[in-house]
């Protein structure tokens, strides 16, 4: 490609800062719009625009001189992207690939219409419909448009649940019986061609309901781990068109692998693949939207990735113990930049690398016990 082309991406998050640390490699514009004016991007963007993403003026006026469109957050107006779709601007995902994902209800009939193993589950309209289905309780209930990271999504276990129930649109699934969660991301070139990352083990926390922490490559027998890259691979084929795939799989206590859910960009499971791998999933990225051939997915080290989340109130952020963390042979922390810390907000993640399973259980315990985000100047209540 002579000139580089301009790219202009939906959302300003940590997403779009670790994208943007390693695309400035090159000399590229890449322009931002975010809500929030102080959002991680904006110190990194070549311009930062304030703007709501869901508003399709907006979005076609912040992208009038990029060549490329791609997005880092899912809540996003999807007629906007149809419309630069048609004005032959490379967009990254694509528009239809988006709608049926932004609607998780939209998104399991999807599997279900593709063979795609996901778990049982019906579709409702309002929070009364759901005594009509206590055959799927013990569940989770989701919004079917919203939720991000846990918000949206809850569980019932009886039929007495339902009275503080979700109201509105939603999918209610049968709860799995879950051995290990993982993540397959895909990528797939504008050819069809496609490559895989290692699966990874994703811990939870059972309160946020949000990754803990994450492992890779995850601690499953070789069919398995083949088994869960031929299903994340069907999952992009069956959406058919460019872009990442972040597969989160359920691995049953039977064996059996069912498709959660998809995000079609950069994702949390892959933070690691910046060190751990040749080609991490922000420079995938980058060769997608520059049209430029895949990279090389193949994991040098065991790696963990442990989600740096807020903790002790707010206030201006403040990490503690990064120098124990530093003392790791190989400890990568990520501050994303956000002005105020709260409870249980992603403020940064440490990525660690071992050469063995053994060796980076201690790291991510080093980094747990040491390594906290914290106001600088909590807020006190009385
Ligand atoms: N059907 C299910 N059975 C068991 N656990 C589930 C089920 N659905 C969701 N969960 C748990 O809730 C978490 C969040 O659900 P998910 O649909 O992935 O929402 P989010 O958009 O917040 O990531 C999952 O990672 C898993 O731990
Ligand atoms: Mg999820």
């Amino acid at each position: 490609m002579s000139t580089l082309p301009t790219i202009a991406l939906l959302g300003g998050g940590q997403l779009g800062r670790m994208f943007i640390e390693n695309a400035l490699r090159f000399p590229l514009q890449v322009l931002v719009i975010d809500p929030d004016p102080e959002a991680p991007c904006a110190s990194l963007a070549s311009d930062l625009r304030t703007g709501d993403l869901l508003n399709e003026q907006v979005i076609l006026e912040h992208t009038r001189n990029a060549d490329v469109v791609g997005i880092e957050i899912e809540h996003v107006s999807v007629q906007a992207m149809q419309r630069l779709k048609a004005m032959g601007k490379r967009v990254i995902p694509d528009p239809d690939v988006l709608r049926i994902i932004q609607d998780k209800g939209s998104q399991k009939r999807f599997y279900q219409e593709h063979g795609i193993p996901t778990s049982p589950f019906v579709l409702i309209g309002s929070r009364d419909e759901l005594h009509a289905h206590t055959d799927l309780l013990p569940g989770f209930l989701k919004s079917r448009s919203g939720g991000y990271d846990g918000r949206g999504v809850m569980a019932l276990r009886t039929g007495t649940d339902i009275a503080g129930a979700f109201e509105g649109p939603c999918v209610l699934e049968k709860q799995v019986d879950v051995a290990m969660e993982l993540a397959v991301i895909v990528v797939r070139d504008s050819h069809g061609q496609q490559v895989t990352y290692d699966p990874v083990e994703m811990v939870f926390d059972p309160v946020l309901n949000l990754v803990d922490h994450l492992r890779a490559p995850a601690r499953i027998a070789e069919p398995v781990e083949r088994q869960a890259r031929s299903l994340a691979m069907r999952v992009a084929d069956a959406f058919g068109a460019p872009g990442i795939y972040a597969v989160e799989l359920f691995l049953t206590r039977t064996g059996e692998l069912l498709v959660n859910e998809t995000a079609p960009r950069a994702h949390n499971s892959g933070h690691h693949t910046i060190e751990a791998c040749a080609s991490s999933q922000f420079d995938q990225l980058l060769r997608l939207y520059l049209g430029w051939p895949l990279g090389d997915t193949t994991l040098r080290s065991h790696a963990a990735m442990i989600n740096l989340v807020g903790e002790g109130g707010k206030g201006s952020p403040m990490i503690e113990g990064a120098e124990k963390v530093l003392e790791l042979s190989a400890a990568y922390p990520h501050l994303y930049g956000k002005k105020e810390t709260r409870n249980g907000r992603k403020m940064g993640h440490v990525t660690v690398m071992a050469a063995t399973h053994e060796a980076l259980d201690h790291a991510i315990a080093t980094v747990k016990a040491h390594c906290h985000v914290v106001p600088a100047r909590p807020i006190t209540t009385t």
